[in-house]
C-alpha cells in the first residue's frame, strides 16, 4: 500500500471567480483573488491498495455522490498516469467545519486530495504542480494549496485541456490584519451547485458580459489595494465583486441569497454608516462572510449577534498553505 494524508483550509474569494473558459479543463474566465482561512481543515487520506477493485470515496463518513466521485477520480487517474500507477485508491476526506456552514469545502477537499494523491504515489512534485492539479477539480481548490492571499489568473482564451495553470500567493497571511466572521443563514446543502450555476449564468444572463468585463478590473485594483494594505479598498472591492457576481447570476434566475442573507448586508451598511470599516462578501450560497478589523471585531459581532437569521458566526483569519501530514512510500 502507499498512503499520504493532506491537510488544506478553505478560502473565501475578496475578488470572485464565476464563470469557465469554454472547453475542456476547467479554465477560469476572469481572475480571482482569496484569502485562506485559519482555523478550519479539509483532512484527506488516499491509500493506493492492490486490494481494491475500483476507488472509493468517503466524505465525512459517508460514500460521497456519483458527480462528486467522477471529479474524484478523474483526479485520481491523471496522478496514475503520470506515476505509472495501476493501484486503485481510497480516498477518506473529512471536514472539520459544518459542512453547510457555507464555507468552500470543495476548495479544501480538492487541494487536500491533489496533494496526498500525488504524494501517496511518490511524485515529488512543486506546490504549482499541486496547485494545477487541485484545479481541475474546484477552480478554488487552487487557491487553497497555499496559505495567506492566493491569486488565480484566468485560463488563456486559446488554451487546451493540457495547458498549465495554478495559482500563485500574492501576500502571506500576516500582511494585512482582517477577521472573517462566517454568518450561516441557512442549513443544508445548496440547491444548485457552483458549476451549474456559472453554466446557466454564462448561457441566460442578460449582464453575463457585463460581469466578464468588469471582474478583471474589479480583481486588479482590489490586488492593489491589497498591496497597498488598504483595508477599506480592500472591503469595498470585495464586496462590490460580489454583489456584481451575484446580479449576474440573479438575472439568469440564481438566486443563492435567503432573507438573512439580505439581513446581514443591511447590518454591515448600517455599522458602515456608523462610521466602522466593514464590509461583506458572499459566495454560492445563502451565507455572508464579513470582513472586519481586530479592533473593530468585538462592536462588530455584537450587533452581528442581534440579527434574527443568522444561525452561528464562525470566526476565521488568514491562514497557512497545504501540508503533507504523514506518507509511506512505494514499498511494492
Ligand atoms: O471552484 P468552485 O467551482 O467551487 O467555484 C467557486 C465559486 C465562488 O466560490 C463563488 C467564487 C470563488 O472564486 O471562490
Amino acid at each position: 500500500m502507499s498512503k499520504a494524508v493532506a491537510i488544506a483550509h478553505p478560502n473565501v474569494a475578496l475578488s470572485k471567480y464565476w464563470g469557465k473558459r469554454p472547453g475542456a479543463g476547467n479554465f477560469p474566465a476572469v481572475p480571482s483573488l482569496s484569502v485562506t482561512l485559519t482555523g478550519l481543515a479539509t483532512r484527506t487520506r488516499v491509500v493506493f491498495d492492490a486490494a481494491l477493485e475500483r476507488d472509493r470515496v468517503l466524505l465525512d463518513g459517508k460514500a460521497a455522490d456519483a458527480g462528486t466521485c467522477v471529479r474524484v477520480v478523474e483526479l485520481l487517474d491523471r496522478v496514475r498516469k503520470v506515476a505509472r500507477e495501476s493501484r486503485r485508491a481510497e480516498v477518506t476526506s473529512q471536514n472539520d467545519f459544518p459542512t453547510a456552514s457555507g464555507l468552500a469545502s470543495s476548495a479544501s477537499g480538492f487541494a487536500a486530495l491533489a496533494l496526498a494523491a500525488s504524494s501517496a504515489v511518490g511524485l515529488d512534485w512543486d506546490r504549482a504542480r499541486v496547485s494545477d492539479l487541485a484545479r481541475r477539480g474546484s477552480a478554488s481548490a487552487a487557491r487553497s494549496v497555499f496559505g495567506g492571499f492566493v491569486e488565480l489568473a484566468a485560463g488563456a482564451v486559446d488554451g487546451s485541456e493540457e495547458g498549465v495553470l495554478a495559482a500563485t500567493p500574492v501576500a502571506p497571511a500576516d500582511h494585512l490584519p482582517l477577521v472573517v466572521l462566517v454568518c450561516v443563514t441557512a442549513d443544508g446543502p445548496k440547491a444548485i451547485g457552483s458549476t451549474e450555476g456559472m453554466r446557466l449564468t454564462m448561457a441566460r444572463s442578460p449582464y453575463a458580459a457585463a460581469w466578464l468585463h468588469e471582474a478583471p478590473l474589479l480583481h486588479e485594483r482590489l490586488r492593489q489595494a491589497l498591496l497597498a494594505r488598504d483595508f477599506r479598498g480592500l472591503g469595498e472591492l470585495a464586496e462590490a465583486s460580489a454583489l456584481a457576481m451575484h446580479a449576474s447570476a440573479i438575472a439568469a434566475g440564481i438566486t443563492y441569497w435567503v432573507g438573512a442573507t439580505l439581513d446581514v448586508l443591511a447590518a454591515v451598511r448600517s455599522l458602515r454608516a456608523g462610521g466602522l470599516a466593514v464590509f461583506a462578501t458572499i459566495d454560492a450560497g445563502p451565507h455572508v462572510k464579513v470582513l472586519v478589523q481586530p479592533g473593530d471585531l468585538s462592536s462588530v459581532r455584537a450587533e452581528l449577534e442581534r440579527v434574527g437569521g443568522i444561525k452561528r458566526i464562525i470566526e476565521t483569519r488568514p491562514g497557512s498553505d497545504a501540508q503533507c501530514e504523514t506518507q509511506v512510500g512505494r514499498p511494492e
